[in-house]
């Protein structure tokens, strides 16, 4: 047992694990082979503090026959509330705006001083129409959104119905939208999704928000499309690495909102977090149905 809000350092989770049957992990910790070879063959379940499963390398688990649990549902409204707190604070510029209150910049009122963009009558991609992706489009929609564009590994229509939303194609959701805003899982064919080439589509009005994980976003090319006024701001909770370093160039810019990966952190969704993975693994050791069980 690692008894710290600290990740557990690796070469003690190294070796605390050998012989375990049971494993439960957060996000931060990254279960692949070497961590499967030193828990031996009597590890029969893994249960992640986390909805995201790409620090588990899945094949590998597969292929031992480990059953994994994980935390679906129970984060979804606490990481869309978070997703559209972090959208408006780029969009309407409240981080920098604020500052201005501390340092003496607000003077006066003036016209077009710390304008930014509004949600109404706007058009809203949604990269990923998953759980979050659906709760971000509840809550937007209220704001006055005219259109909402979406789009994943296939058109959804069932989801999409209760928000009129259109599948599209990445190079139509990036050249239309007015605020893009990342929730699919990171995956092979996701990482490093939002390029050169993608925000060089986007509009130089357009906000970029991503509350999935860092790895879809290729952060140079964020950084260039940011700083050159290719896209007007962004909001990011989820960086490469985490944390960001201090002197990360992302960190320069006033048109870039950086929280530090909260999206899920509120104290109800935490500890309604931890009772699931704990149910999760605690199944998984009896050999009981688990009450969210990763298909593998
Ligand atoms: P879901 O599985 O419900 O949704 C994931 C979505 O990703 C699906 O809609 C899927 O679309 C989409 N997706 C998969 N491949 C692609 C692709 N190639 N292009 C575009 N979309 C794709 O998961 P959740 O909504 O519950 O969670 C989503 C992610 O959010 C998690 O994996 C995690 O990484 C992150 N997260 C971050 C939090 C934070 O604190 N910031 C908190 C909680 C989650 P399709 O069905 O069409 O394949
Ligand atoms: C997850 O669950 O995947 C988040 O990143 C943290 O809640």
């Amino acid at each position: 047992q690692w008894d710290s809000e600290e990740p557990v350092p690796r070469a003690e989770l190294l070796s605390g694990v050998a012989g375990t049957r049971g494993l439960l992990c957060l996000l931060s910790d990254r279960i692949d082979r070497e961590v499967l070879d030193a828990a031996g063959p009597d590890l029969k379940v893994i249960s992640t503090l986390s909805v995201g499963f790409d620090h588990l390398a899945l094949d590998e688990i597969k292929k031992r026959g480990i059953r994994v649990g994980y935390t679906p549902d129970v984060l979804t409204d606490a990481t869309a509330e978070l997703s559209v707190a972090l959208l408006l604070s780029a969009c309407r510029r409240l981080p920098e705006a604020a500052e201005q209150v501390k340092s003496g910049g607000w003077t006066t009122w003036k016209p077009l001083w710390m304008c930014g963009y509004g949600l109404s009558d706007s058009t809203v991609g949604i990269i990923g129409l998953g759980r979050i992706g659906q709760a971000v489009a509840r809550r937007l929609k209220p704001f006055g959104v005219r259109k909402f564009l979406y789009t994943g590994s296939g058109p959804k229509p069932e989801s999409a119905a209760e928000f009129g939303a259109e599948f599209v194609p990445l190079t139509r959701l990036a050249e239309e939208s007015d605020f893009v805003v990342v929730t699919c899982a990171l995956t092979p064919a996701t990482q490093g999704m939002c390029n050169k080439d993608f925000f060089g589509r986007m509009k130089k009005t357009s906000v970029f928000v991503n509350t999935s994980r860092g790895a879809v976003v290729n952060q140079e090319d964020l950084y260039n499309a940011l700083a050159s006024g290719q896209i007007a701001a962004a909001g990011l909770d989820v960086t490469t690495p985490e944390p960001l370093p201090t002197d990360h160039p992302l960190l320069s810019l006033k048109n870039c909102v950086i929280l530090p990966h909260i999206g899920s952190a509120t104290y109800a969704t935490r500890s309604t977090m931890a009772v699931l993975a704990a149910n999760n693994l605690l199944a998984g050791l009896r050999g009981e149905p688990m009450p969210h069980e990763l298909k593998l």
